[in-house]
């Protein structure tokens, strides 16, 4: 089938089904082009939190569609491919999370939403990328266990005085981004800025003159003069920022940033997800309960 025969399906299907279709900014360009809301972690759990839709579709990894679940348990949430996950959310489990915290009492635990739903479970508020500085000042303690990303943990050290105890988790894709990819392009385009995620190694962190989220990086974009930028993040997003500012030119930091499960979604599984009402995602309703005031913490503060 066309892309344009599916767009046409999909779009008369989720009207039917009164679905709506939510992406992440590193989904497929034509998966972001058929979305009704494309953004970053945050956003997306924000818009799952009030939509009126009986059904979320939604386009990105596991842990994002969890979260819609936690947070709007009596809709159906599909995500169209049932094995998109991420490597770093499974970086930790519940289990581990319990014997970390009897090592460390004292500290209060912030989880990256980037996490799974019985490890939210077991946390005390969580962030997203957007507002882990901002949440991590918020508490009212001065020992935070953060899981499970080292790199955002680390980089959020730099911005409290708050003693951080680090997960050893990682984003296999951004620890491909090397301090050597942001000098070469730094020296092949010496007026473009360098925006990376803080998902990066603290080495790429060092170089950047923007550190932001993916919702951040298309406000930033949007607002900044400057013509050249050079992205230290997954690739998906050029296509974001192409869309809404085509005359400014975008340099990835490597090519090779690419998250394999943020591609897995097509088309074609949207438009399967929603004639079957299948894969769908549920979680648990007693961890699904105590994972909801993590994330209803984080969201009241943001
Ligand atoms: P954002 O919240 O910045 O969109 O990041 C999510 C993510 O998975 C980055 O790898
Ligand atoms: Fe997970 Fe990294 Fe993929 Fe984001 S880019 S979903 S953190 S593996």
């Amino acid at each position: 089938m066309r892309n344009e025969e599916l767009v046409d399906k999909i779009i008369k299907l989720k009207e039917r089904r009164n679905a709506v279709i939510l992406a992440h900014n590193y989904q497929l360009g034509e998966v972001q082009d058929i979305a009704d809301f494309a953004g970053d972690s945050l956003e997306l759990s924000q818009n799952a939190a009030k939509t009126n839709a009986d059904v979320i579709v939604f386009c990105g990894v596991h842990f994002m569609a969890e979260t819609a679940v936690i947070l709007s348990p009596d809709k159906t949430v599909l995500l169209p491919a049932s094995n998109a996950g991420c490597p770093m959310a499974d970086m930790a489990n519940a289990v581990q999370l319990k014997e970390k915290k009897r090592e460390h009492p004292q500290a209060m635990v912030v989880s990256y939403v980037n996490t799974t739903a019985e490890v939210k479970a077991e946390s005390d508020i969580c962030c997203t990328s957007a507002n882990a500085a901002g949440v991590v000042e918020s508490l009212d303690t001065g020992e935070i266990l953060f899981v499970p990303d080292r790199n955002l943990g680390h980089y959020v050290s730099t911005k409290t005085d708050k003693k951080m105890i680090l997960w050893p988790g990682f984003c296999p894709t951004h620890v491909r981004i090397l301090p050597q990819h942001i000098l070469k392009a730094k020296e092949e385009y010496p007026g473009a800025v360098v925006v990376v995620h803080p998902e990066c190694m603290a080495e790429v962190i060092a170089l950047a003159d923007e550190v932001l989220s993916t919702g951040g990086m298309v406000r930033y974009v949007r607002q900044n003069r400057a013509e050249d930028i050079i992205l230290g993040t997954e690739i998906g997003m050029i296509h974001r920022l192409r869309k809404e500012n085509p005359e400014k030119r975008y340099i990835p930091a490597t090519e090779q940033a690419i998250c394999p499960d943020m591609k897995l979604i097509t088309l074609e599984k949207i438009l399967r997800a929603l004639e079957e009402m299948s894969p769908r995602v549920k979680v648990p309703e007693d961890i699904r309960i105590r994972a909801k005031v993590a994330v209803d913490r984080m969201l009241s503060i943001v």
